[in-house]
């Protein structure tokens, strides 16, 4: 086993431990019922449009997901596009279309390009940019490259999903996160800062607003509770995203969560640090994660939930019967999910 994976299994060994063994006390801040947890749509309705484009978008909100994700990152012009990757190699033809503009590392970078080009490119359902071949990391996905989508603004897709909410009666939240911030800083950037900002513009200036502000960073986590969002006079839901890496295993102990929790008022924890991915049907190993976030009042959505073949771990019998292990046995408030519809109905006939 090489020596990171050791080292990553041993911590989450650990922490597992930890936190099984626990004292914890139920809180009155977290989703109590099916009526109180929520559906995230983890870039749209992704599992059957390609990932952050405003069909994926529309579909997810037609679905009757709680909350629409956004992945944003910065443009060379300091334009707010939605995209997972600060790279636009794995989702769009940027290489067909702009030859000679990749970095020594072979990637096409988003603060290398302008607004005006990146709205050129189109769009497609994510290929493995790993192979160099144009495969689907999803087969049963959209076709690749089979209709014309493009990459969108962050304030387009706020525009689009105030316009349902006006159209609908819904009040239908957003879940922008900040993609990369140290990247970005390194970039001569401040993505935080300006992703803030359009909230702001748009009206999203209070914790009863709906939207939540994620990102992977704790520096930046930091950074938006102390200094961005006094300095711009407003106060959002933030959320601290946790990777698994050996450098954030602080994240997943009862102390680390107390630290976060001073900032936060999330936690978006790979799904595997609360049920380990290694469990099995009759040793359904949970960890205390939920609990630590309860008992410190911050609510729980963890990434990321996906129906198609080889995605349900094999300690769940269907992809509804994870659903209920993480919303009913781990007892999480939320989660994020390609397929929204499926979560949708789930906790409707839990009613
Ligand atoms: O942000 C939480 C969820 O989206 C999982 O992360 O890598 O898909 O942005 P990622
Ligand atoms: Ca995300």
């Amino acid at each position: 086993m090489p020596a990171n994976l050791l080292t990553r299994t041993i911590l989450g060994a650990i922490a597992m431990t930890l936190v099984a063994s626990a004292v914890l006390t139920p809180s009155s801040t977290h989703a109590q019922s099916a009526a109180d947890k929520v559906v995230v749509a983890h870039r749209g309705a992704s599992g059957y449009l390609p990932e952050h484009t405003l069909p994926a978008k529309a579909m997810a909100y037609a679905m009757g997901a709680h909350y629409v994700e956004q992945d944003v990152v910065m443009t060379q012009d300091d334009q707010l596009i939605v995209l997972h990757d600060t790279t636009l190699d794995r989702t769009t033809d940027v290489a067909e279309k702009f030859p000679g503009r990749a970095r020594a590392d072979g990637s096409h970078y988003v603060v290398d390009f302008t607004l005006a080009e990146i709205m050129t490119l189109r769009v497609t359902e994510g290929f493995n940019v790993e192979t160099g071949e144009k495969q689907l990391n999803y087969p049963n996905r959209f076709p690749m490259f089979a209709s014309s989508f493009r990459i969108n603004t962050l304030a387009e897709e706020i525009e689009m999903i105030q316009g349902l909410n006006h159209s609908t009666g819904k009040n239908i939240g957003i879940y922008p996160e900040i993609k990369s911030p140290a990247f970005h800083l390194s970039e001569g950037k401040d993505l935080g800062r300006a992703v803030v900002s359009v909230l702001k513009q748009y009206g999203y200036t209070s914790k009863d607003d709906l939207a939540y502000v994620q990102t992977f960073e704790f520096e930046e986590l930091k950074r938006l509770h102390d200094e961005i969002l006094p300095e711009l006079g407003v106060e959002l839901r933030l959320v601290q995203l946790l990777d698994g890496g050996d450098e954030n295993a602080w994240m997943q102990t009862a102390d680390g969560v107390a630290q976060i929790a001073q900032y936060a008022d999330g936690l978006g924890p790979e799904k595997g640090m609360i049920i380990d991915r290694d469990s099995t049907k009759n040793n359904l190993r949970i960890s205390g994660l939920v609990g630590f976030a309860h008992n410190n009042g911050l609510q729980v959505h963890p990434y990321t939930f996906r129906a198609d073949e080889g995605q349900v771990p094999a300690y769940a019998d269907s992809f509804e019967h994870m659903l209920e292990l993480f919303y009913f046995t781990a007892d999480v408030d939320g989660l994020f999910t390609d397929f929204p519809d499926r979560a949708v109905d789930y906790l409707r006939g839990r009613q």
